[in-house]
């Protein structure tokens, strides 16, 4: 993820990336990282996307613990052409969708503590990597994230990377895609974390809606606490068409005339899967 203006950390390359540095990792911090994928490795079956499951293999490398971004960037070279690099934490906007646009996925070099295994402020490694390197080995999901860089690097004003924001939070970071007459997860930020895992697919408390990209960029979002409400796309190849073929710049100027929406809202024109309680939001809001 990305903050708008951070400063350029001493000892990182005009592209803000650094070497990864894998024999630094402590024996500890590899134990951390075995212990996070195994619970999600067990849990997720049955509620993850079925092209993340596959994608998760990529991951399976010669060594257990945090993979080193070396051997992994070569396996991901060959399913679909992107590469892993490492930074020190959260990188400009700019910079970001710049190595998107090239299939280079930025990653945290660091790893949570353990007092953090269940929450964590700033993206590491296991959200970075574990959560959004397995959808990068999928053709169509791959071509959706280049897109997007794409998308970033034309939006020029903070209005329009503001929208653009909202497009990467409720598909990359926490969408939801159908599987037949269920849903399925495939959003990095719920399939890296054990309790959104099951609250956002279980839960009475979300809305679950029908994606639309004019209106997810309208929606304001949560950073503090589960989403309050989680967009449902029908299929990668179909978030793809859509990012393609939107014309970006007038929809941004349309939007300007528009409102922004509160994370819980319900429109009349939405498709509604699931009609949240919102017991979960208001329980930690009093
Ligand atoms: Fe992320």
């Amino acid at each position: 993820m990305t903050a708008a203006t951070p400063m350029r950390p001493e000892g990182t390359a005009a592209d803000w990336t650094v070497p990864q540095d894998w024999k630094r990792y402590t024996p500890a911090e590899h134990a951390l990282w075995d212990r996070l994928f195994a619970r999600q490795a067990a849990m997720l079956p049955g509620r993850v996307a079925p092209a993340f499951l596959a994608g998760l293999d990529v991951l399976r490398l010669s060594k257990p613990g945090i993979p080193d971004f070396d051997e992994l960037s070569d396996r991901l070279m060959k399913a679909t052409g992107w590469q892993v690099v490492a930074v020190p934490g959260l990188v400009p906007d700019d910079v970001f969708y710049e190595h998107l646009a090239n299939r280079r996925f930025v990653a945290g070099n660091f790893i949570r503590t353990p007092d953090q295994i269940d929450y964590l402020e700033e993206p590491d490694v296991f959200h970075d990597v574990f959560g959004h390197v397995p959808l990068l080995a999928d053709p169509v999901f791959a071509d959706y994230m280049q897109a997007y860089g794409e998308g970033g690097r034309r939006a020029g004003g903070m209005d329009a990377i503001d929208k653009l924001a909202r497009l990467y939070w409720y598909t990359v970071e926490f969408g939801l895609i159908r599987d037949g007459d269920g849903l399925k997860l495939y959003g990095a930020g719920i399939v890296s974390s054990f309790g959104e895992s099951r609250f956002a697919l279980e839960d009475d408390s979300p809305n679950r809606l029908g994606f639309d990209l004019r209106r997810v960029m309208r929606t304001r979002y949560r950073i503090d606490d589960y989403q309050q409400t989680y967009f449902v796309i029908d299929s990668f190849d179909d978030l793809l068409r859509q990012t393609q073929e939107t014309d970006f710049a007038p929809l941004y100027a349309a939007l300007e005339t528009q409102a922004d929406l509160d994370p819980e809202t319900i429109l009349p024109t939405d498709r509604v899967i699931t009609r949240g309680s919102q017991t979960h939001a208001r329980r930690h809001s009093a």
